[in-house]
């Protein structure tokens, strides 16, 4: 098992990567069906966590997409904080199209309740949502999370684009914090 440092915590491998590879061609072959006869969707990347996995998924997809990216921010250190922040806005003109959502990972939800709202008010006729990770014990929003790739508990864990305070985010496994700390 591997350890990390990132900052002053200790990550342990929890995912390893063919693990995490197999399970987004799960979903990309499910999202490939789903969409096959729709209109041709938006794939919308949440940043920055998404970016690997958004690269993972859109080779995974035998259907045309478009794909745009948003930056929200909720999270400080290993909390969430509750407050979602738009750090780089929606430059896409949505209004009518399927728009599938791509997190890295839902947790309490409160991004996705966020970024649904905004898609409604910007037109989206459909909205779907796919994430990498979910977390089923804490997530506590009526928002029908459609693709969830990897459901994991309620740990905080690293890697695959997602980072602890900017860190982590390169490598190809995903880490969790590691019970042991010394
Ligand atoms: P939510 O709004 O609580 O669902 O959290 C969503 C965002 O918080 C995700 O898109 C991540 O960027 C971040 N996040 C949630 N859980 C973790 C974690 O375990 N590690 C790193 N980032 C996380
Ligand atoms: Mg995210």
């Amino acid at each position: 098992m591997a350890r990390i440092k990132l900052h002053d915590k200790y990550f342990v491998t929890s995912i390893p990567n063919e693990e995490i590879e197999r399970a987004i061609c799960g979903v990309g072959r499910q999202i490939s069906e789903d969409y096959r006869d729709k209109d041709c969707p938006v794939f919308l990347s949440v940043l920055n966590g998404s970016f690997m996995f958004t690269a993972s998924l859109m080779k995974s997809i035998e259907i045309q997409a478009e794909l745009s990216f948003i930056k929200l921010s909720s999270y400080d250190g290993t909390e969430s904080t509750g407050c979602v922040r738009q750090l780089l806005g929606l430059n896409k003109n949505i209004k009518g199209r399927n728009v599938l959502i791509v997190e890295d990972i839902v947790d309490t939800g409160n991004t996705i309740v966020e970024l649904v709202k905004l898609l409604q008010e910007a037109g989206a006729a459909d909205i779907k949502v796919c994430t990498l990770l979910l977390k089923p014990d804490s997530y506590d929003k009526e928002i029908k999370i459609d693709y969830p790739a990897i459901k994991i508990p309620n740990d905080f864990i690293v890697g695959y684009g997602l980072d602890y305070d900017e860190l982590g985010r390169q490598y190809k496994d995903i880490y969790v914090l590691d019970s042991n700390q010394d």
